[in-house]
């Protein structure tokens, strides 16, 4: 039997063995054959039993560093996901994996990317011969082996003893029987360790073993790959057969080796029977073979899924091999009969996957004690598996509600005779009460208090004290997968929705929605909801925890409520436990958005009060659902109710968008056809931040002023149908991530792909070249230099394999030329013009300009533009893109939502446009009154959440744009304004939220007003566009901008106000600074002003850097005014207008020297600034809990996780400040740190508002000191410049490293870590100790050696780090921080002290010594 061999193999090669039972109660086969082998044996083995269901990771690790060590356990798939978490930390160890597997191979197909070597067999004596490969290799290469085989009853040839260890340690043998090692350089050194065991095994065993054994034809036509049990012991004329027991590494030259130049089809046999994505691993590895081969005519590669593969004759081959010629290659095929999937006869409880506990979590947080969860998986060990049927719970539900009928019965039976006055009154109401959740448990338990002391003799009473489980009103659920929507009949679903009964039904839904289509296609799912809504007496809700968690709390608790049946569907997309929760959110976004899941609630009580009973609470809903609608004739009622939000249902999603543009194309087309003489070129681009469009457009304008007819199109927005009828097109491209296409090109190549891979030809008339734009520096690791241009060189290869032909050579741009992409494209250029025969004609004209945010502002009419227009034009959520230029200036940024962004694009619709408006409010100073209004607005206009930013302000998102309009209107009637919150202007001045130094955070916040109030822009453009304010007297008046001008300024321009000791506001990060200075009673006399601060960087640009402010002088309180406006005057006239990336006044200061800069300052204002003062900050971080001010005022500071407030499943966050500024009557002060001081608390509202924030989770102040002083800006998926994740995936970081703080004791440290999804650096991350900075998902720039209080930039330490490399650089560091660390000495000085990371002294030498010093420093850095 291959088990028994396999562990005899195990043992006897083995230091340490470790077992995992199969089931709660019985024994595992591997474990009965290591007991038998250790009674027997002279040299006893430590076995580790491990229990059904338990991790081995930590006992895997345990024993890492023995000689070998082995795994042993039956293939079970959450085991195997658990596994694939340890096996980066035991990467390094000899282990043997050994998986008895059934006859589906997912699982460990799942495992085969994180392990080096993966073995397969499918006879015993295969499996006997490759656990001796396994050990081998695993004791030799000291690394993971999986090896996977099928248990079958098999005689084996086993070897003897004796003779394991001597095989085991023997050196390797190059040439056996004349088996030579492949020597070669390409081949990898993993295979090459392989082939070496391999052969060293097969002198050992005197049995061929090899990675792919070949039978059949010598020259066949069709070649069949298989990987799974298959016998097929038969020959068929030109077609062979190779299995495969050598999964990694399985170099793409070995599979060639098996593919002749005759072969024409090659079919890939897996036996996966539960893969859910499209293609299957193999399959992949045969297709990218092929791909890579030199060969003329690559061969057609199919994929099969192997059934039961034990009986296969030759006419199931003939079968398989007729539909592949048949059958388009995209097509799945079959191969063999089904097998009988095998059932377990096990009754431990089902285990809860982890992200299902959310829901349940949910349920009994609503319901508590009353929730009885009728089919929970705990009485499976009592019941049996039936017990989770809807079936079982069924009959428990109407068994349970006929007892409480009979228990309604007896009460009414019992209030008719002779009983106490007391019982009478309880009875009665009780009665009354007994579908009140809590009042029928309590009266319940007074009941039987009573009628305890009763007369025992009565049957009645005997018989309801027999019944007192039924007197509290229970909530009874069944809850269960989608596995019951493929046949509403057999799993019982139809008779709970059937039942009449009340009894409610939560039925998950898992399918990702970018795997719809994959999984199952011969299953059909049936749409529970509409199933149940067609009954029309059930209510129905579908919900999304991932979309809308407050929708989620309605409908359970009306399902709750609704007196019959009710069903809610809930959707829950993950592949696997080990999925992130961020992955499970974008998947919910997605299908949400999509329509594929709507979210709704159906509530036909509502119809007998003549209500509507159908409430749609998402945007989008698909067509059966509609359908349904319209026949129930409650879309017409909505679109009477709500005409706004019908067309935008009824009308398909998109189609004024996709008609424009198809209109846009032909219009395009047709001048194309009546250009004349020269030949037309088409330019297409793919470019994510505009620089490839640039050169694109420009190369088209170029073309136009050479007497070429020319277009410009992003790849992404031509059909391959349309590009083969082109003659010439020049691409051009960047590159995005690392080697990735931008956006607005990936569908298109991953259709030249598709095609490529089918071998076909797609171009006979193609004339193409390629521009290249990428940076050669910016994945600077040697191993990543070939991401340089990736995306460029691609392209190039892929046109020509696909004919087309290449009429000038490849150009590539890279950033770090001495002029940029420049250099690159000018020498590219002259080639498309000689081709195109027009490299000889002069062009005298100048080049128009291209248009500027300069152009823009100076033709706005003072920021008005075509806004007022763009609002008015419903078929498109967006505005015109000079506007959204505009827009700033006015506090709203055009976004789209980034998460869905691609799958948009895929169905022909535009981004899912939204507008994140920004609040202007000086100091970060609102009133409770203004709290509720904000919170109002971002329930109605926004995404249900507030965020408060490190300006000290509100920020909503997702406002579409009919909403705008109103939620600005609403923002001014509570005396606020979103004015100049975003542009080229001044921003929201922030000042110190220091509560305990109550009087001189008054005079702060005034100072700050003055200022915004003096430098606000003064154009009426924002009172006509938003709030209707029509100019007095008609064009007559004219706006005049008295301190900006028509131009406006360079860009934007920062003030900040500190208060020592504290710098929470980072005052060194602004363009103006104002630090306090008091007198020694602590009375404000003036400030200390510092310029020059600055965050924003771009990748790789050296000529771009964060700067510290300078400290330039003193003035006095009524002097800040004035010094502002000067220096903002002094930028205005210098700051440079051509380039906007080095437009800040941090360049124009340095660029005209600091004493010139203040001496214009200085002449402006007609005074000198008398010296600085001296000052000490010692911290940037906020204070949190309660503080009494020195004015005897008392304050509570909340945390607020990266400034989110929102209610969620640690606490309704939002709701609770909702509910504490009903009755607050001081103020909120919003912290530049992104969180929340509820201020001036009035003594009498202590103890009550004391109370809601316990209520409402907000006085949780346990954190950790990392996490107290970590901060995130927003990134993904609204901001349109982010990279990477921050604001979702910064706390789960934080998670990690403060996992590492505590093992080091340094739990309640405070260490200043900031994170932004990219270089503009909105958090601030250029002034923390440690700041990692987004440059592609996933992976991010660190920094170190910020100062604590903000004092000191920090460095770049790396440049491009990826989760497992940040844990493991900051482990050890931590480590010795802890150890090391001086006297109150903080991380950010102490990286310096050890020698990790040199000093900033100044913006202008940031760049300098960045990549870590000395022992420390990044190789290729
Ligand atoms: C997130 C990101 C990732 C990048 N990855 C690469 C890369 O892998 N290889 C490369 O050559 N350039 C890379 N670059 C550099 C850009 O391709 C280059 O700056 C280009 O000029 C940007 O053009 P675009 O504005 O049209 O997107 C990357 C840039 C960014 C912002
Ligand atoms: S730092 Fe970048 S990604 Fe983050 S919010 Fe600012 S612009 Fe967006």
């Amino acid at each position: 039997m291959s088990t028994a061999a396999v562990a005899r193999v195990a043992y006897l090669s083995s230091d340490v063995l470790v077992d995992s039972r199969p089931s709660l109660t019985a024994e595992s086969s591997f474990a009965t054959a290591y007991k038998t082998l250790s009674k027997q044996g002279t040299d006893p083995k430590p076995i580790y039993s491990l229990p059904f269901g338990a991790d081995p990771g930590s006992t895997l690790s345990r024993h890492s560093s023995v000689g070998l060590l082995s795994y042993s356990t039956e293939s079970q798939p959450q085991l195997l996901n658990r596994l694939v978490v340890h096996l980066n930390d035991l990467a390094n160890s000899p282990l043997v994996l050994h998986v008895a597997v059934q006859d589906d191979l997912t699982d460990i197909l799942v495992l085969r990317s994180s392990v080096p070597f993966v073995l397969y067999s499918h006879t015993a004596q295969q499996a006997h011969d490759n656990a001796l490969v396994a050990s081998r290799l695993a004791r030799l290469e000291r690394k993971p082996v999986l090896h996977a085989f099928v248990d079958v009853e098999e005689s084996v040839d086993e070897v003897q003893e004796d003779q394991v260890l001597p095989f085991l340690l023997k050196e390797s043998n190059a040439i056996v029987n004349g088996s030579v090692l492949p020597s070669d350089e390409y081949t990898p050194a993993l295979y090459r360790s392989y082939v070496s065991a391999a052969i060293t095994t097969a002198a050992f065993v005197r049995r061929p073993v090899r990675a792919l054994t070949e039978q059949g034809a010598r020259s066949p036509q069709i070649v069949i790959f298989t990987l799974g049990r298959v016998t097929a012991d038969f020959n068929i004329d030109d077609v062979s057969f190779v299995d495969i027991s050598l999964l990694n590494p399985l170099p793409a030259s070995e599979l060639l080796r098996y593919i002749p130049p005759s072969a024409t089809r090659v079919i890939v046999v897996e036996q996966v029977r539960r893969w859910t994505t499209k293609w299957t691993p193999l399959y992949l590895e045969v297709v990218s073979a092929v791909q890579q081969s030199d060969r003329e005519d690559t061969p057609v590669v199919h994929s099969a899924v192997l059934e039961d593969g034990t009986s296969i004759q030759p006419l199931d081959v003939a079968k398989l091999i007729e539909r592949a010629k048949s059958e388009p290659p995209s097509t799945r095929l079959r191969l063999g009969g089904l097998s009988p999937v095998p059932t377990k006869a096990a009754t431990e409880a089902p285990h809860v996957p982890k992200h299902e506990g959310s829901y349940l979590k949910i349920l009994s947080q609503l319901f508590g004690d009353r929730l009885e969860i009728s089919n929970s998986p705990d009485l499976v060990p009592s019941q049996g598996q039936l017990a989770t049927t809807p079936e079982f719970a069924l009959g428990r539900v109407r068994g349970d509600l006929e007892q409480r009928q009979e228990l309604i019965d007896l009460v009414k039976d019992l209030l008719q005779s002779y009983i106490s006055p007391e019982l009478h009154q309880l009875l009665s109401e009780w009665l009354l009460a007994k579908d009140d959740a809590h009042k029928s448990a309590q009266l319940g338990k007074e009941v039987v208090e009573v009628l305890k002391l009763e007369d025992n003799e009565n049957p009645t009473v005997a018989r309801i004290l027999a019944l007192q489980a039924q007197f509290p009103s229970i909530s009874r659920w069944i809850v269960g997968s989608d596995a019951w929507s493929y046949d509403l009949g057999a799993s019982g679903l139809h008779h709970a929705i059937a039942s009449r009964l009340n009894v409610n039904v939560l039925v998950l839904d898992t399918v990702p929605y970018s795997t719809r289509n994959v999984v199952d296609p011969s299953r059909r799912k049936q749409d529970v909801g509409l199933y149940a809504m067609n009954h029309g007496d059930v209510y129905v809700a579908s919900i999304a925890v991932y979309s809308s968690y407050a929708q989620v709390l309605q409908a359970l608790v009306e399902a709750d409520k609704f007196d019959g049946p009710s069903v809610v569907v809930a959707y829950l997309p993950y592949k696997n436990e080990e999925v992130p929760a961020l992955e499970v959110l974008k998947e919910t976004k997605l299908a949400v958005d999509a329509g594929y899941w709507p979210l709704y609630r159906w509530d036909p009580s509502k119809e007998t009060k003549g209500q509507e009973p159908f409430s749609l609470d998402s945007d989008a809903v698909k067509n059966d659902l509609q359908q349904f609608l319209d026949r129930q004739n409650h879309l017409s009622q909505l679109v009477r109710s709500k005409p706004v939000l019908a067309s935008e249902i009824v009308g398909s999603l998109g189609e004024n968008v996709k008609e424009a543009r198809r209109k846009r194309a032909q219009q395009a087309y047709q001048e194309l056809l009546t250009a004349i003489d020269a030949p037309p070129l088409l330019v297409l681009y793919a470019s994510d931040s505009g620089k490839a469009e640039k050169v694109a457009r420009r190369l088209a304008t170029r073309g136009k002023m050479r007497g070429l007819s020319t277009s410009v199109a992003t790849m992404d927005s031509i059909s391959i149908e349309d590009l083969k009828k082109e003659e010439y097109v020049a691409f051009v491209t960047s590159v995005a991530g690392q080697g990735e296409f931008p956006q607005n090109g990936r569908t298109f190549l991953k259709t030249l792909n598709i095609a490529a891979a089918r071998g076909e030809k797609l171009f006979d008339n193609l004339k193409f070249t390629v521009f290249g734009m990428g940076d050669s520096h910016y994945w600077p690791r040697a191993e990543d230099a070939h991401y340089y241009n990736k995306a460029g060189k691609d392209l190039d290869a892929r046109l020509a394999q696909l004919g087309g032909e290449r009429v000038a050579d490849i150009g590539l741009g890279d950033d770090q030329d001495a002029d940029g992409p420049e250099t690159g494209y000018k020498a590219w250029e002259p080639l498309v013009w000689k081709v195109l025969g027009v490299d000889a004609i002069e062009v005298h004209e100048a080049e128009p300009e291209p248009i500027t945010n300069e152009h823009i502002k100076a033709a706005s009419g003072y920021l008005r533009g075509t806004i007022a227009e763009g609002l008015e034009d419903t078929t498109t959520g967006s505005l015109a893109a000079s506007d959204t230029q505009l827009t700033k200036f006015h506090g709203i940024y055009q976004q789209d939502d980034r998460d869905i962004r691609d799958e948009r694009q895929a169905q022909g619709v535009e981004p899912a446009y939204s507008f994140m408006i920004r609040v202007r409010m000086p100091a970060g100073v609102c009133t409770p009154e203004q709290w509720l209004v904000m919170d109002q607005i971002a329930d109605e206009h926004g995404n249900g959440t507030l965020k408060i930013t490190t300006r000290q302000t509100f920020q909503f998102h997702g406002v579409i744009k009919r909403h705008l309009k109103k939620a600005i209107q609403d923002i001014n009637r509570t005396l606020l304004d979103t004015l100049a919150a975003c542009g080229d202007v001044n921003r929201n001045v922030i000042a110190t939220a220091l509560p305990s130094r109550s009087k001189l955070h008054r005079q702060t916040w005034e100072f700050s007003k003055a200022i915004s109030a003096h430098l606000i822009p003064r154009t009426t453009a924002y009172h006509e566009i938003w709030l209707d304010k029509k100019l007095v007297a008609g064009e007559a008046v004219k706006d005049v901008e008295p301190l900006y001008g028509e131009f406006y300024l360079p860009r934007k321009f920062k003030v900040a106000v500190a208060v020592p000791p504290l710098n929470d506001v980072d005052v060194f990060a602004n363009d103006v600074g104002f630090i306090a200075i008091t007198d020694e009673k602590g009375g404000l006399t003036g400030f200390n002003v510092s310029v020059g601060g600055g965050m924003g960087v771009t990748h790789g640009n050296k000529k771009t850097y964060p700067r510290a402010g300078t400290v330039i002088g003193f003035c006095t309180i009524e002097q800040g005014c004035e010094v502002t406006e000067k220096i903002m005057l002094v930028q205005r006239d210098n700051g440079n207008r051509a380039d906007r990336k080095n437009a800040r006044l941090k360049y124009t200061i340095d660029r005209m020297g600091l004493e010139v800069f203040k001496g214009e300052v200085e002449k402006l204002l007609g005074y000198k600034l008398q010296p600085a003062r001296p000052y000490t900050f010692d911290r940037n971080i906020d204070d949190f809990g309660w503080i009494t001010g020195d004015d005897e005022s008392h304050h509570f500071s909340c945390f607020i996780e990266n400034g989110r407030v929102q209610d969620e499943p640690n606490g309704d966050f939002k709701t609770g400040i909702r509910e504490i500024a009903k009755i607050h009557k001081g103020t909120f002060r919003l912290t530049t740190n992104q969180h929340l001081i509820i201020s001036d608390i009035a003594e009498e509202d202590i103890p009550q508002i004391t109370e809601l924030l316990k209520k409402y989770k907000l006085d949780h102040l346990d954190q950790s000191g990392l996490r107290l002083s970590s901060s995130a800006c927003v990134a993904f998926p609204t901001c349109g410049l982010a990279m990477a994740e921050s604001e979702r995936y910064l706390p789960i970081l934080v998670d990690k490293v403060e996992k590492i703080c505590e093992e080091n004791g340094l739990r309640n440290d405070s260490i200043v870590m900031r994170m932004t999804g990219c270089p503009n650096g909105c958090a601030r991350p250029y002034l923390a100790e440690i700041a990692f900075v987004g440059k592609a998902p996933g992976s991010y720039m660190m920094l170190l050696g910020g100062g604590y209080y903000g004092q000191r930039l920090n460095k770049i330490y790396r440049d491009a780090v990826t989760e497992p490399e940040i844990l493991a650089i900051l482990k050890p560091m931590i480590k010795r921080y802890a150890l090391e660390r001086q006297d109150g000495e903080h991380f950010g000085d102490f990286v310096i002290r050890a020698g990790y990371i040199a000093p900033t002294e100044s913006g202008i030498t940031w760049w300098d010594r960045a990549g870590g010093e000395g022992e420390w420093r990044e190789t290729s850095a």
